[in-house]
Parts: C-alpha cells; structure tokens; sequence
C-alpha cells in the first residue's frame, strides 16, 4: 500500500481525480466519509468562510475540484430597510498578504494579513451567490453554505428582531425547498472588539441567538465560535453555553491586540487542540496531568464540531478528529504560493487536496495506515474509517 501511495502522489500531482475519495475506498479500502450539519460528506476537506468563496466562479472550481463543502464569504445581517447594526463589519478591503508567522513555540507557519471583515456587496448580490451555492447543492456537487453576522446586544439590550428576521427568511427564500444549513459567526475582530469585554455578554449571545434564528425559519444552524481574549476554560464555557447550536466551528483566527489583526498559523492549532483535548480526556492528545473541567457526561451536550485552525496536513486533519470534528475546514493552506504545493498541476484547492490525502509522509491516507499499524485503529469489515477516529461521545449519529 506505501507503494501504491507513492504512485499515487506522484500521478495525482499532475491531475487528481474528482472522486479521490472513491479511489481511496477502493484501492486502500479506506473509507474517508466524514460528517458537517447532519450531511454525510464524501470527505473531510472543506472550506472556511472568506475570501475564497466570494462568487460563483470559485465555487465552480470547487466543486470541479471535489472539495466536500464550502462556507459562503459572511454576510452581515440587515433588516427590512437596509439597516444593519454590525455595519462597522461590513467594510471594503481587497489586498491580502499571505506571509510567514513564527508561534510562541518557535514553529513558523503560515498566516493571512487582511484588514478586511464581512461581504462589502449588496445584500442582493449575496442571496443571488446563495442561489448559485443552492443549485450546486441540489446538484451534489458540493455542499455551500452561506454564513451570517447579527446583531449582537449588550447585556440587558434585547436582539434586534428585524434584523433576525429579514436576513434569515430572505436566505430561506433563496435557498428554497427544505431546511436552510447555516452558520453563525463570531468573528476574531468582534472578539478584539469592546463588545466582546464581558463574558456574561458573549454566554448570553452563546445562548440566545440559536433561538433568535430559529424563530423565522427550519434551520440546520453551525455557530463558528471565536477566541476570545479570555482564558482555556472560557472556550469550554462557550461550547457549553452553544449547546442549543447543531454544530460549532471551532475555534476562529486568534487577535492580536497590538496590531489590531486576526491571525492563524501553530499559535491557533495549538490553542484550539489543547482547549478540545479537555473534551476528549483519554484522546492521545491529552496532556499529562492537564486539568479536565469536563466529564465526558458534561460534554454529551455539546453539539457536533467542525474544526478550523493552521489545517495544512493530513496529520493535522487527524489531530482535529481524535478531539471531536468529524470535518474540517480550512482558509489558509487554500491561500499559499504556489511553491508550497508538490502538486504541479490544478488549482490550488486541487494542488491542497492533493497533499492533504495523499502525501506519503503526512497526509491522511498515510496517518490512518500508520495508526493502523500502530494498533491504534482497526478496520472494520475489512476498512479502515476515517469517522472511527472521532471519539465516540462526539461522533455524529
Ligand atoms: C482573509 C480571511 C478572511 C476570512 N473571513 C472570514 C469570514 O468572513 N467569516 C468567517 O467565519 N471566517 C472568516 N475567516 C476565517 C477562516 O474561515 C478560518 O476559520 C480561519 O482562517 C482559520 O483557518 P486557517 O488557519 O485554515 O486559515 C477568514 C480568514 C481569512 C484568512
């Protein structure tokens, strides 16, 4: 099978088959299936809402690429005049500049400089982009789903309901027939911002927006859960806090309170592993002697994770499943020159996926082989999956 693997680099490098996934299962009997908002996916690989699902152009691509699903750039949410309470998010930037950022570990990453926040356009020309993401659905062709910003009170401020209402029926609409998948953003510029100084305040929205969506429309709901600038066990407070979501994205960029900027790279996967590990006491990641807030009976509430984070190998896929996320989704690694990639061929989701699955040192059909080997995961009816990795507390049923 490593040989086979190495063939298989090596071809796909120059063109990677849509439906790698059914290669996998048939040549290696391994079955990557994995799982976001109550969809089986043919994969884990998707991806984060941004700057790379802005048209309908890039969504085509992708769904040629046999990407597993997409999230739509985040809309900020507005009411039946036009007026939007989050507006300061709603701000135009185009330059973007992918560079290197060494961690506190010492390790060098990679990360994403952009001044910019939510969808700069009309509120037509979104739900236009959510028709298009619905059609390629309806298509099975890839998963798209549009991502939203509301409003956001103070404590003792009710939620503005127009807002709620207007933006969720008008996505319904556009989406159609049956329940609209959506996903709630928490920003890491709103977790830089004032707004985001109270704890109580953010447990609240943590608490009451699912309700706030629901109440206008049949909604399979993600919240995309922020960092906040506050300790480990606030993150696990908030992941308690949104069990009334479907599903959590966990955890978005880190902020950097003097440069005023989101960023990623080992800074972000080592915060987000080390806060899910508490989640999984048991997993291989857990630290030794790293306290455990939560019984595993405690955790039960917590909805199905998706993870998001300095996701650039097959290995980190793993990291993230062995802690809960039955799917991931990535910006970054989408975003590299092309030099980073051993593929030489494709776009540069075909060149990521590429690597991701099928580099033989550290992509996901190498790690699931080598945890095999180790005894650390067992085929079942002669395969290998990819969902076995998920502890079973959080695996989707
Ligand atoms: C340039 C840029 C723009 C982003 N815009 C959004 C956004 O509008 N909404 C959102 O939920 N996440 C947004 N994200 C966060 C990504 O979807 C992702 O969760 C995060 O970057 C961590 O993953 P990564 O390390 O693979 O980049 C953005 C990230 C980048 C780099």
């Amino acid at each position: 099978m490593r040989a086979q693997l190495t063939r298989d680099f090596e071809r796909f490098g120059r063109s990677l088959p849509r439906d790698f996934a059914g290669h996998v299962r048939e040549t290696y009997r391994i079955d990557l299936s994995a799982h976001y908002l109550g969809e089986t996916l043919p994969h884990p690989i998707g991806k984060g809402s941004g700057q790379l699902s802005l048209n309908a152009k890039q969504l085509e691509e992708d769904a040629g690429a046999g990407l597993a699903f997409t999230i739509l750039k985040t809309v900020i949410a507005q009411d039946e005049a036009g007026d939007q309470s989050m507006a300061a998010w709603a701000i135009h930037e185009t330059k973007m500049k992918v560079e290197r950022r060494r961690a506190a570990s010492g390790a060098d990453g990679w990360t994403v400089t952009w001044k910019g926040r939510g969808w700069d356009r009309s509120f037509g020309d979104y739900l236009a982009l959510v028709r298009a993401g619905r059609d390629l659905t309806r298509a099975g062709r890839l998963l798209v789903v549009p991502s939203v910003k509301y409003h956001l009170p103070r404590l003792g401020e009710p939620f503005r309901e127009g807002e709620y209402r207007f933006t969720t029926q008008s996505l319904a609409a556009a989406w159609g027939d049956g329940p609209l998948l959506l996903e709630k953003d928490f920003s890491p510029t709103l977790a830089g911002d004032a707004l985001a100084d109270d704890r109580t305040q953010i447990l609240r929205w943590l608490r009451e927006v699912p309700g706030q969506i629901r109440a206008h429309t049949a909604v399979r709901l993600a919240m995309k859960l922020m960092n906040a600038r506050f300790d480990d066990d606030f993150q696990i407070e908030m992941l308690q806090a949104a069990s009334a979501a479907d599903a959590l994205v966990v955890f978005n960029r880190l902020f950097d309170e003097k440069l005023g900027l989101a960023y990623g790279g080992w800074d972000l996967s080592d915060r987000n592993l080390r806060v899910l590990d508490q989640l999984a006491p048991g997993t291989p990641g857990s630290r030794p002697g790293s306290e455990l807030p939560l019984t595993p009976g405690d955790s039960a509430g917590i909805p199905e994770l998706c993870g998001s984070g300095n996701i650039h190998s097959g290995r980190m896929i793993i990291e993230y499943a062995r802690r809960g996320c039955a799917a991931v989704q990535l910006h970054t690694f989408f975003q590299l020159p092309l030099s980073e990639y051993p593929a030489t061929h494709g776009s540069r989701t075909q060149r990521a996926l590429h690597k991701l699955i099928f580099d033989p040192a550290d992509g996901v059909v190498a790690g699931l082989l080598a945890l095999e080997d180790q005894g650390a995961l067992e085929r079942r009816d002669g395969e290998l999956r990819f969902l076995d990795l998920v502890p079973d507390a959080r695996r989707p049923r």
